[in-house]
């Protein structure tokens, strides 16, 4: 086989048994662990897998704002071969939600979806022949804690027995962690006020991941005890998109859990801080500690392009 022919060749990637990303769930320890190294190679080598997935195309819908999430899945099947298209607006108010599904697997090869409601994703899924991607939802946020966790491996050449405190709403970005971080055998603590847990059944999903992984998972609603000798200290908005009615209450309750510099020096001396991003400087994270040297927070931003080329290469390849 002569040389052009070898470097012509799309090089096999890893699958997700499932073919979904609906949530966390979706995908299996052992795929996480094969999309962390797949990530990892990609930032290495970004042109590796350029042709494999020639002639295919995502659907990108978003029922509410991105950035990051959108652009990087833009580039991503771009980076890989394919291409993609956008729709911004409310699923399932001028059609049924099964009905767009079956529109857009027609056309596309996968759809990857933003909503409020975690069920609206589910009804894609249901209905759709092609895979569905969880993009964010009330519920989950996959693709941005596949970032995260490649990012803290970056930082400290591993996952197992790192410690990450995740300061504030225990809610979709929170989840996706503490069910990755778990299986990975981290020590997730989340630190949030009372009436701002997480969800019963993400936890227990967690401590069973943790117990298998040798990790450990634990809630407190006091912000020192949670980020004592953390490695990573995460934070996210607190008011997340669709609770805007909400934000003069959530500014008052969560304002002891600011991560600011003194905040910070509770941590490990080695610490780093995280963000998904956008950040709300002066509320959840001061300008001084993201500005810090302790911050990743654009290596973070950085990953969600690799991540999710490792995933659409899983999940399409
Ligand atoms: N972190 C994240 O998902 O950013 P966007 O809302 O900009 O997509
Ligand atoms: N919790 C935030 C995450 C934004 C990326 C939200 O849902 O708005």
């Amino acid at each position: 086989m002569s040389a052009a022919l070898v470097s012509e060749a799309s090089p096999q990637a890893p699958v997700i048994a499932s073919g979904d990303l609906t949530s966390d769930l979706s995908i299996t320890s052992s795929e996480l662990r094969d999309l962390l190294s797949l990530a990892s190679e990609l930032k290495l080598n970004p042109t590796r897998y350029a042709a494999s997935l020639k002639h295919r195309y995502l659907s990108l819908l978003f029922e509410k704002p991105s950035l990051r999430t959108r652009l990087t899945f833009e580039l991503a099947i771009k980076q890989l071969g394919g291409d993609a298209v956008v729709s911004i607006g409310p699923i399932g108010d001028r059609e049924p939600t099964k009905d767009i599904a079956r529109n857009l697997d027609r056309w596309t090869n996968a759809i990857v979806a933003r909503t409020f409601l975690q069920s609206t994703i589910d009804e894609l899924a249901a209905w759709s022949s092609v895979p569905v991607i969880n993009a964010l939802s009330d519920m989950y946020h996959p693709c941005q804690s596949f970032a995260d966790l490649q990012t803290i491996e970056e930082r400290f050449d591993s996952l197992a027995g790192i410690k990450l405190c995740f300061v504030g709403d225990g809610n979709n970005v929170a989840h996706s962690l503490m069910l990755n971080g778990a299986r990975m055998g981290m020590h997730i603590s989340i630190a949030c006020p009372k009436g701002y847990e997480p969800n019963m059944h993400v936890l227990d999903q967690s401590l069973h991941f943790a117990q298998q992984a040798g990790g450990s998972v634990s809630v407190t609603n006091d912000v020192n005890e949670g980020v004592s000798g953390a490695h990573v200290v995460y934070t996210d908005v607190w008011t997340s998109m669709g609770q805007e009615a909400e934000a003069e209450e959530r500014i008052r309750t969560f304002t002891p859990y600011q991560v600011n510099s003194e905040l910070m020096a509770a941590a490990s001396r080695d610490a780093i801080f995280l963000h998904c991003l956008p950040a709300k400087r002066g509320q959840e994270v001061t300008d001084a500690v993201i500005e810090s040297n302790q911050s990743a927070v654009f290596d973070q931003a950085e990953n969600r392009l690799h991540a999710q080329k490792a995933l659409l290469l899983m999940l399409l390849a």
